[in-house]
């Protein structure tokens, strides 16, 4: 065979930086893993019940496209309660298997090829690869941990060229935690208006916050028009396999998406919508049992790689710390393989998460309290030798 098989541009693709990671970890004892991104926790009762009860009862066949209505209703209402967001549930609102596929859409829906996307970083793996799938040009904006990892939009404003279409953000961050401001999103608004760019807005962590409050980027004057909403299940109420989540746009965009998932994916799983319902109508205080465990490890984690010398900026969503390992005297990849081979602890090195993420590692706590502290003593070790 002479010939190449694969598209350049899915030979171009680099693997995840932590898949990588974690075919390495999936070989050894006594690991302690800071590295994973979902919930340990298992779906709560109900939803699973509600799950259960959608199988039993024959719910087995293929829903319309867009999702079930009453789910898409559901979730309109839940948006305008927490947002004061308006979305026409008929025709303005998509369920998806997870944000995963909803960003494939969103970005697939709208790029012509060589348009540009400015994406600021570090942030979730994903998005480079999406643009990259549908033809597009990513553009990395790093943001930096002196200004909280807020983008600055002066960054954004000389990012921009003739051929950007969008800007993607995400709030709360995966990997740094960060939440951005009001004050952020009203300049990021100013300048999508001014240059008319349509603004994906991954919101996918949005009731995972601490001490601040989420600001839906559609819910920003003039904002809703631009934006492609991105949501879900995943994270919030603990739903990472069940595999669904939405966008939510104008019509005028939402049928875009709808007809790439149409032919692509068809519906989202049945069983999975079925839940995500119950997770709506009674989800809300199980997520607030989750945040407020996610809030004690937090504090637990950043106090304690503060205390060990490694600077950790305070996250105020999802469920990641970002510390700074640069007083252990290596670069990222090293400090992550050498803490795994020698503490058996994972963590994942930030340079995962693109441009921005030199000398830091990505923690996340959603690890049990206890599992925290012995993973702590560690890095407390580990840092007596290097550090
Ligand atoms: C910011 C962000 N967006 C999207 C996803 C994908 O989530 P889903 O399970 O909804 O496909 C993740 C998963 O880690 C994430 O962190």
């Amino acid at each position: 065979m002479t010939r190449e098989y694969l598209a350049t541009r899915v030979v171009g693709l680099k693997p995840s930086g932590i898949r990588k990671f974690f075919d390495i970890v999936a070989t050894m004892q006594d690991v302690i893993s800071l590295g994973i991104g979902e919930p340990d926790f298992n779906t709560p009762q109900p939803i699973l019940q509600a799950g259960i009860r959608s199988l039993e009862g024959g719910a087995t066949h293929y829903t319309s496209n867009a999702g079930k209505l009453g789910l898409r209703r559901e979730l309109a209402a839940h948006l305008q309660r927490l947002y004061g967001v308006n979305y026409n549930p008929e025709i303005e609102i998509l369920i998806s298997v997870g944000v995963s596929e909803a960003l494939y859409l969103a970005m697939n829906a709208i790029l012509e090829p060589g348009e540009e996307v400015i994406i600021p970083t570090p942030c979730f793996v994903a998005y480079q690869a999406e643009v990259i799938l549908a033809g597009g040009t990513p553009v990395e904006v790093p943001t930096f941990v002196e200004d909280g990892f807020q983008l600055r939009p002066e960054a954004l404003q000389a990012a921009i060229t003739p051929r950007t279409k969008a800007i993607l953000i995400s709030t709360p961050n995966n990997p740094t935690g960060g939440v951005i401001t009001r004050q952020v999103m009203q300049e990021i608004a100013r300048i999508a208006e001014q240059h008319d760019l349509i603004v994906i807005s991954d919101e996918l962590y949005d009731q995972l916050v601490y001490g601040v409050q989420h600001v839906c980027f559609a819910s920003l004057p003039g904002m809703w028009e631009r934006t492609i909403l991105l949501g879900g299940f995943s994270k919030n109420y603990a739903m990472t396999g069940w595999r669904v989540g939405f966008a939510a746009a104008p019509a005028d965009i939402l049928k875009g998406l709808l007809r790439i998932h149409q032919y692509t994916i068809m519906s989202a799983p049945t069983t999975a919508q079925d839940a995500a319902l119950e997770a709506l109508v009674n989800g809300a205080p199980h997520v607030e049992e989750m945040r407020l465990e996610y809030d004690r490890r937090r504090r637990l984690i950043v106090g304690g790689l503060n205390s060990l010398g490694l600077p950790t900026f305070e996250p105020h969503g999802a469920f990641y710390a970002f510390p700074n390992i640069s007083a252990a005297g290596m670069d990222e990849d090293t400090f992550a393989q050498k803490l795994l081979q020698e503490q058996r602890v994972a963590v994942v090195p930030g340079t995962a998460f693109g441009p921005g993420g030199e000398d830091f590692v990505r923690c996340s706590y959603a690890t049990a309290y206890e599992k925290i502290e012995e993973a702590l003593e560690r890095i407390q070790r580990f840092m007596h030798q290097y550090g």
